[in-house]
């Protein structure tokens, strides 16, 4: 081995060990800012030599190119689903059953259990050989899965290499490991949070959210979810001799694989059934959604004896949780006016208790549903949690309607500012489109102002609020017309007050365009497609003049983002809010990359050959940024080539690229090998 292959094997190592120590134990030991720098190390050697690179290292978890399809993939030892029991005598009769087919000799007192929490998300079959992840795969209908092993490697706490702790222990020679995947609800909630605000779809539970996360194409749009995983069987393993659930998980405990740790191991059926009401009671304060614990015979033996029927082993049993679920009364039908102006129906229920919470209101999505599920004011209706969302209305109980009841209409006009409403081509959601529409404005403000936009210091919700009651704002813009004594004569503001108030709102004006971009709310514009966007149409003026074909020809942005886009700069009324920006002197436009002094010369002595389309730059742009780094570009592939940036619809410099065995790399990698000064 080199001395660059030691280091790289020595770095990956320490990375999974870090990797392991927070996503699996919880427990890091080691700095973020630290983890960060070994991270980086690992990158910049790889770049430097791609060749280098190993599957198995914490590098190759940001996802890979996306798939057209999932390839099948046959399941060698069937994953089976359960029966299920839904209170304690199903699980009495359940034991009894056993008891009457258990092997002679052996009876119902020598059983032995282990109960696991059931969590709600997806079943998936992770392969390795010699250690190493060669497959992940989904349970499919338990015969045949899917192949989804790239958005596999993204998820933190699945190893890509086993033993993943260094306990000197061997890795089997093959073995597969069975668990679920799921989304944390704290996960789940802050994601849909974030979706709402954008105006963007959001999921209804936990689970569904983990299963669009797991069957995406492109893998990069997994590794920007959140998904997690606890491993809980074995479907075989050679090279190891386990006998028992508990082995098992004992054992992929230390090969460092995730294994939930609320899980009992008792000989009786009285303990099993005290720790799944238990838990029944807590589920609320799981940092994950179950919907049961399953029920395991321990002996692997007694497991094979038992055998399976249909589908499901007799060897184990679903003991289902109750659904939080109450029925109460629907007093109102509500419209809540978000940023984008979007109206959303909400009821209004008789304060009913479910699963220990006090539920009085309810999400009703929009109003294609209501009138889909025909929900009416004065229905007693279901009501339902699921996880720690925001609790839906599931459906009325129609022998219990009032004679008297009519089915909701979507209001004409904005509950909060009585203009018309109206619906935006086919889509189901109804908008207030009074652009001066107080409810808008106050949550526009809070958006424009907030961490993730202009981020100005000291201007909360609530100022944003009293600014619009009191009439100095109309508008976004007019927060930079804001004057000291108009904010000295308002309720709470003393001097110091009002002055940080404004210093913070002039230093955002310089923000970075793409932040700009962010604030100004359209819809389905966030951060990262501000950034996409900003990078390929670098001035406000490029950018309003973009057309939807220019906009669609960005990676990352589709049809939906660009017509938004466009239909945004096209109405009047924004095309005024810009100007007003622009007179504000707030920074409309992207900095030009440094090109002085400051600039490393990381590319020095290389030589870089561009073709193909580049996702955000043109042909230029890379070359403008190769030069200003110290590195040169020509205009063929020859052997004196160290790198060729490669785009879409690369021409035959391609070819003779890969005939010399010449490294490519794309805009993404060009910008970090410049970013990384040179070591040598
Ligand atoms: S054992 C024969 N253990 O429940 C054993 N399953 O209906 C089959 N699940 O598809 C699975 N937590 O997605 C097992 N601790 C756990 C589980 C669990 C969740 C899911 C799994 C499976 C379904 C069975």
């Amino acid at each position: 081995m080199s001395d660059i292959e030691t280091r790289l094997t020595k770095l990956r190592d320490e990375i999974n060990y870090h990797l392991y120590r927070y996503h699996t134990l919880d427990d890091p030991v080691i700095s973020d800012a630290e983890y960060d720098h070994l991270l980086n190390e690992l990158r910049t050697l790889e770049e430097e030599h791609p060749e280098y690179i190993t599957p198995d290292s914490p590098t190759q978890r940001i996802g890979a190119e996306p798939l057209s399809i999932f390839e099948k993939v046959n399941h060698p030892i069937p994953m089976t689903s359960l029966g299920n029991a839904f209170d304690d005598a199903d699980m009495r009769s359940w034991l009894a059953r056993i008891g009457r087919i258990l092997p002679d000799g052996v009876t119902v007192a020598d059983l032995e259990f282990v109960v696991e929490p059931k969590i709600d998300g997806l079943a998936i079959a992770l392969t390795y050989e010699n250690g190493l992840l060669v497959r992940g795969a989904t349970r499919g209908n338990g015969t045949v899965g899917e192949n989804v092993t790239p958005n596999i490697r993204t998820i933190k706490n699945i190893p890509l290499r086993i033993p993943a702790k260094s306990n000197g222990l061997e890795p089997p020679q093959r073995i597969e490991v069975r668990g679920e995947v799921y989304m944390p609800i704290a996960e789940f909630n802050a994601f849909n949070k974030a979706q709402l605000e954008k105006g963007d779809r959001v999921y209804a539970n936990p689970r569904n959210f983990a299963a669009g996360s797991l069957r995406q194409l492109d893998s990069k749009i997994t590794a920007q979810r959140p998904l997690a995983f606890f491993s809980y069987a074995i479907g075989y393993v050679e090279g190891a001799d386990i006998q028992t659930q508990q082995q098992a998980l004992d054992y992929l405990n230390e090969l460092g694989f995730p294994v939930n740790p609320d899980i009992l191991h008792t000989g009786d059926m009285e303990s099993v059934l005290d720790f799944i009401h238990t838990w029944m009671e807590r589920r609320n304060q799981l940092p994950y959604d179950a919907d049961g614990a399953v029920v395991k015979i321990d002996s692997f033996d007694l497991q094979e004896q038992l055998g399976v029927v249909g589908n499901a082993p007799r060897w184990a049993i679903a003991y289902k949780f109750p659904a939080q679920e109450a029925t109460t009364k629907l007093l109102a039908v509500k419209g809540n006016v978000g940023r984008t102006g979007q109206i959303t129906p909400y009821a209004e229920l008789e304060p009913v208790n479910i699963g220990g919470v006090t539920v009085s209101q309810a999400t009703l999505h929009n109003y294609d549903d209501v009138a889909k599920k025909d929900i009416r004011e004065g229905d007693t209706v279901v009501v339902k949690r699921a996880g720690d969302v925001i609790p839906q209305v599931v459906k009325p109980i129609l022998d219990l309607r009032p004679a008297d009841s009519v089915p909701v209409q979507p209001p004409e006009r904005c509950p909060v500012c009585d203009e018309p409403t109206s619906r935006q081509g086919d889509d189901v959601a109804l908008f207030c489109i009074n652009a001066a529409c107080p409810a808008q404005l106050v949550r526009q403000i809070e958006y424009f102002v907030s961490r993730a936009a202009m981020d100005i210091e000291g201007f909360g919700i609530k100022i944003g609020e009293q600014l619009a009651v009191e009439g100095l704002l109309h508008d976004i813009a007019d927060i930079y017309f804001l004057e000291r004594d108009q904010l000295l004569g308002l309720e709470g503001f003393a001097e110091k007050k009002a002055d940080n108030l404004l210093t913070g709102i002039e230093q955002s004006k310089q923000q970075p365009f793409d932040r700009f971009i962010t604030g100004l709310g359209i819809r389905y514009v966030g951060s990262t497609v501000s950034e996409l966007i900003t990078a390929a149409f670098p001035s406000i003026d490029q950018l309003s003049q973009a057309s939807q074909a220019d906009l669609e020809s960005i990676e990352g942005v589709g049809p939906r983002i660009a017509e938004s886009i466009v239909a945004w700069f096209s109405r009047p009324a924004n095309q005024a809010l810009i100007e007003k920006f622009r007179q504000a002197g707030v920074t409309l436009a992207s900095a030009k990359p440094a090109g002085g002094d400051d600039t490393p010369q990381s590319l020095t002595g290389l030589t870089f050959v561009i073709t193909g389309t580049l996702p955000t730059w043109s042909r230029n742009d890379a070359k403008e940024f190769i030069e200003q780094h110290g590195g040169k570009v020509t205009g063929s592939v020859s052997k004196k080539t160290d790198y060729l940036v490669l785009g879409e619809n690369p021409g035959s410099k391609a070819n003779k690229a890969e005939s010399l065995n010449i490294p490519t790399l794309d805009e993404e990698s060009l910008r970090k090998l410049g970013r990384t000064a040179k070591s040598a």
